[in-house]
């Protein structure tokens, strides 16, 4: 039988992320620069290659696969890539989710729920319309409020995420908690990472969950939910609203000791950690020597997983790491 894959801190890896494409079709704030550059097409893996990759960590025991980008529904084929890894759903797979800004949702919801998806989280900083264009810079918020419905109607069970960001959204928070009540969705609050240069300072815009939370109480009973999804979120329900509102907090409050999860890029780079540069090259293992050199390729991989992330924001302080969230997808 595969051995499951442990990393040196005896960490059971069952999570595997995969970000189909570095491009995006929007530039929020906290995450792009106006101006950026993204892979050369010929540096991107093929969907038979990241299918065939994401079959080797099934194989090895991974149980939850989630597709990212930037904005994976940007690329062509997505949903027939996730039909091709949806056929190990029971089969070693137990689930397979996406995370998208909801732009393109409305012409792909119904093919990802054909695929297998039944799970979806869709980024949404505001419901404002000027704000939500200010924030991704060239966004329209009906388009991506038309793609939740669409998925709603499909039968996607979504999760809203919203990065908490002082002076853009803070005062947002509530009403969106509101708002997804009355929609059914889950919703995730996110403190901003310092990955990648941005034209702002990260300094001005973070903002510490526990303060949002502390505030959020004033209005609503949060009960925590001791059940974990397998991500970073701690869960509440919040009592008045029957609602979940879960708390990401990798500044405030760091979660890398349960860490389950690695990442895998469009280039076929396998990332160790978010906040980290440690990689293995997972595409040219598999292009020189197949499955078995992928298999040690990942034993490789969990030999130098890091133990957490360094990640700090200060005034003035350049970003941990160059590397932007949209190469890993979160
Ligand atoms: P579930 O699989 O449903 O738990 O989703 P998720 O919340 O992990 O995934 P999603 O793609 O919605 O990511 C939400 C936010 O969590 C993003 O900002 C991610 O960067 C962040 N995140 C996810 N996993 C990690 C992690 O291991 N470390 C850190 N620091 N952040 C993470
Ligand atoms: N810090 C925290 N979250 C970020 N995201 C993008 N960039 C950052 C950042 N620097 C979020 C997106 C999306 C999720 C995958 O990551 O809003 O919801
Ligand atoms: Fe695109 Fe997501 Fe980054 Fe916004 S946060 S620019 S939607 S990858």
């Amino acid at each position: 039988l595969p051995a499951p894959l442990i990393d040196n801190f005896g960490r059971r890896i069952t999570y595997l992320r995969v970000s189909v494409t570095d491009r995006c079709d929007l530039r929020c704030r906290y995450c792009m620069n106006e101006a950026m550059t993204f892979l050369p097409r010929t540096a991107v893996m093929t969907l038979e290659e990241i299918a065939a990759i994401a079959d080797a960590f099934i194989d090895r025991g991974v149980t939850r696969i989630r597709l990212t980008g930037g904005e994976p529904l940007v690329r062509r084929g997505v949903p027939d890539l996730a039909r091709m890894i949806g056929r190990r759903i029971g089969d070693g797979l137990g689930e397979l989710t996406l995370t998208t800004n909801g732009t393109r949702l409305a012409d792909h919801a119904a093919a990802l729920h054909d695929a297998g998806i039944r799970r979806i989280n869709v980024s949404l900083d505001s419901r404002d319309p000027d704000r939500f264009r200010h924030i991704t810079r060239t966004g329209d918020v009906s388009q991506v409020l038309q793609g939740i419905a669409a998925a709603r109607a499909a039968r996607l069970k979504i999760k809203i995420n919203m990065v908490a960001l002082k002076g853009f959204n803070a005062d947002e928070i509530a009403p969106m908690l509101e708002w997804c009540a009355g929609e059914c969705h889950d919703l995730s609050l996110i403190e901003t990472m310092p990955l990648g240069q941005i034209a702002d300072d990260r300094a001005d815009r973070y903002l510490p969950l526990d303060q949002v939370k502390a505030q959020l109480e004033e209005r609503y009973t949060l009960l925590p939910i001791a059940e974990r999804t397998g991500g970073p979120a701690r869960y509440y329900q919040v009592t008045e609203l029957g609602v979940r509102i879960g708390f990401i907090t990798p500044m405030s409050e760091n979660f890398c000791a349960g860490c389950n999860r690695v990442r895998l890029t469009a280039a076929g780079e396998l990332f160790l950690c978010l906040g980290a540069e440690t990689k293995v090259d997972l595409r040219q293992a598999y292009r020189e020597g197949g499955p078995a050199a992928l298999d040690r390729a990942l034993d490789h991989a969990m030999q130098i997983k890091p133990l957490r992330h360094d990640f700090a924001i200060a005034r003035g302080a350049a970003p941990t790491l160059q590397r932007h969230m949209s190469v890993t997808g979160g």
